[in-house]
């Protein structure tokens, strides 16, 4: 079973070509944290492998992402192999350590941790890559996963192939709890003149957040995905002025509908 969270398809197409290689189901966090439910339950099989993927924010797990895990109630949890893998622009600083904590409360077992380099969306500060870093990363990103593939198959434990960036510590323990505090802030969401009301930002929403009548409104359970800065077609919708200027991004191998269906439970990994 995949457990995956993806705003811009990176977080999608990594857990997707995993699955498909090691025959295990994908589930979306979002599906199951949008529910409502207080326990998010699943039952093992006995030899079943056990991924988390999600993108990195602030250098850390998103916090839709540790609230599914604690909210994780897994029947018939034994010798199952673990891994988990966050996608990044750059680097993830101590991420695999909160994924190891987090996952520890809950009796489970980090065997191993990847990180994979994608194209990067956050455009809040810096901007998009070029189209020429997009498509080098995007290659290298195919080379990675397939070392994954084939170290998540031979269920390797204590493999810890991840980018951490310098002071990973400072990034992880001082940076990311300030951004979960002080980033989110969805009143500085607005449109300008280019939206037509198409109602794609609903659509790829992972927190069910937006309505659109003439145009979207945002309530306040956000993650900052900006899969619907990303995914509107007219490049309608801005962050404060932030996003002005900057460039979109979506991965060019994952479909508005594959990100809206996941949404609703989606399952098909072909
Ligand atoms: C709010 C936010 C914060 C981010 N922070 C980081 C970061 O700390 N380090 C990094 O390398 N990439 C960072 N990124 C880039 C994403 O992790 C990266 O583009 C990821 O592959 C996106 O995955 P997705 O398409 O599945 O959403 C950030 C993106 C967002 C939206």
């Amino acid at each position: 079973m995949i457990f995956y969270f993806s705003g811009t398809g990176n977080s999608l197409y990594a857990a997707k070509n995993i699955a498909h290689y090691i025959g295990e189901e994908l589930v979306s966090i979002s599906a199951a944290e949008n529910t409502g439910n207080e326990l998010n339950e699943y039952n093992l099989r006995e030899d079943e492998i056990l991924g988390f993927i999600y993108p990195i924010y602030a250098w850390g797990p998103p916090k839709i992402v540790l609230e599914f895990i604690e909210k994780l109630k897994l029947s018939n949890y034994g010798e199952n192999y673990v891994f988990s893998v966050a996608t990044c622009g750059g680097s993830i600083g101590n991420t695999m350590k909160v994924m190891k904590g987090y996952l520890k409360k809950k009796g489970i077992n980090l065997d191993s941790g990847f990180s994979v380099k994608m194209p990067n969306n956050y455009i809040m500060m810096g901007d998009v890559d070029s189209k020429e870093v997009e498509q080098e990363k995007l290659t290298a990103a195919d080379e990675t996963l397939k070392y994954i593939n084939h170290t998540v198959e031979q269920r390797k434990a204590g493999e810890f192939r991840i980018e951490k960036g310098v002071f990973p510590w400072l990034l992880t323990d001082i940076i990311n709890p300030m951004f979960n505090k002080n980033a989110i802030n969805t009143t500085k969401f607005h449109v300008n003149d280019n939206c037509n009301g198409c109602g794609t930002c609903e659509k790829v929403c992972n927190c069910n957040n937006i309505k659109v009548h003439e145009s979207p409104q945002w309530g306040s359970r956000c993650t900052q995905c900006l899969a619907c800065v990303h995914y509107c077609p007219t490049k309608a919708i801005q962050y404060g002025k932030e996003t002005e200027k900057k460039g979109r991004y979506t991965n060019p191998n994952i479909s508005i509908d594959e990100i809206s269906q996941g949404l609703k439970g989606w399952t098909d990994i072909n």
